[in-house]
Order: C-alpha cells, then sequence, then structure tokens
C-alpha cells in the first residue's frame, strides 16, 4: 500500500471543501486542487451550471469520473471534490488508491443552508426540499467512504483547517 500523500476532501455542497482545501495546502507544501474547475476546464464551457444545462447531469458525471481518474497518479495534493463525487464508487477508488486519504467534512443541513447564499451556480440545490432530499440520501455514503470524519458545524474555515491537519498529519509521509 503506498503512504498516504494525497488528501480528498468530500462533503456536500457548501460544506467548505474548497476554502479548507486552500488553507490547508499551503500548510503542507502541497497543492490545492478543486476537481469542479478541472471539470470546466475540460467541459470548453464556462461554468458546471452551464454543463448541466447544455448536456446535463450525465455528462458532468462522465466528465467528473474521468477527471477523478486522471489524478490518481497526483501526488502532495489536497482535492477538493464536488459533493456528487460519491455518486460513483469508483471516483473514490481511484482517488484513494496510491495514498489518498479521505476526509468527510461533516455538516448539518441548517448550517448548509446558511452557508450556500445564493445557489444558482449550483444546480443540484434549485430548491430547498429537493436539496435536503439529496442530503438525506448521500449522508451515509459520505460517512461510508471516509478515513477521516471532520464536524464544520460552528466552526470556522480555520478551525476544521486545523482539525483536519492534526488527525492527518501522522498518518503521512512527508
Ligand atoms: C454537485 C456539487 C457541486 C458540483 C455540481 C454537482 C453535487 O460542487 O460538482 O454542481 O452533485 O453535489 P460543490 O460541492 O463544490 O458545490
Amino acid at each position: 500500500m503506498s503512504p498516504p500523500n494525497k488528501i480528498v476532501l468530500i462533503g456536500f455542497m457548501a460544506s467548505g471543501k474548497s476554502a479548507v482545501a486552500k488553507l490547508l495546502a499551503p500548510q503542507l507544501g502541497w497543492n490545492a486542487h478543486h476537481l469542479d474547475d478541472d471539470i470546466v476546464s475540460k467541459s470548453g464551457l464556462p461554468s458546471v451550471a452551464a454543463i448541466f444545462k447544455e448536456h446535463g447531469e450525465g455528462f458532468f458525471r462522465d466528465l467528473e469520473s474521468s477527471v477523478a481518474l486522471s489524478l490518481q497518479e497526483t501526488q502532495r495534493v489536497v482535492i477538493a471534490t464536488g459533493g456528487g463525487i460519491i455518486t460513483r464508487a469508483s471516483n473514490i477508488e481511484a482517488l484513494k488508491s496510491n495514498g489518498g486519504i479521505v476526509v468527510y467534512l461533516r455538516t448539518s443541513f441548517e448550517t448548509i443552508t446558511q452557508r450556500a447564499g445564493d445557489t444558482s451556480s449550483r444546480p443540484l440545490f434549485s430548491d430547498r426540499a429537493s436539496a435536503l432530499q439529496l442530503y438525506m440520501k448521500r449522508l451515509p455514503i459520505y460517512e461510508s467512504f471516509a478515513d477521516i470524519i471532520v464536524d464544520t458545524d460552528d466552526r470556522s474555515e480555520e478551525e476544521v483547517c486545523t482539525e483536519v491537519l492534526h488527525r492527518v498529519e501522522p498518518l503521512l509521509c512527508r
């Protein structure tokens, strides 16, 4: 088994994955990577919302899987995934292989709705009721894939980052 060399942040939309990746990566001397940015670049379209609008969710998921696979060998990186990365187990297998540690940023739905703000850039957060349904469905899946779970309610991004660092640092080969 490869020594841990990659941190993969998972969690529902607006759980703070991107912000924590950006704070955490420099503290490790690693790079931060945002999976949605790669998907958007690969699509040639301007945004995630545009991909969903032009081609639908299936097309987005295929791009997401191919980007996840392309990061399989990447090392010394903190990856902020999109909330739906767990819809395909093969995505997590790819990101976990070669030393990926999966950290779930667990956040209550109440906090998610407070943090989400303007949801127009998030096609799967069009209304509260369907977002809640998706949240309930995904919750056990995030937990099942997590190597480490960090709760984020009532905590700043800095506090979450500090806990992630404390929990993963003993496992890392640096
Ligand atoms: C999605 C989450 C989004 C983005 C896309 C689909 C999801 O990322 O990948 O809109 O299925 O939960 P964030 O979790 O960064 O909002």
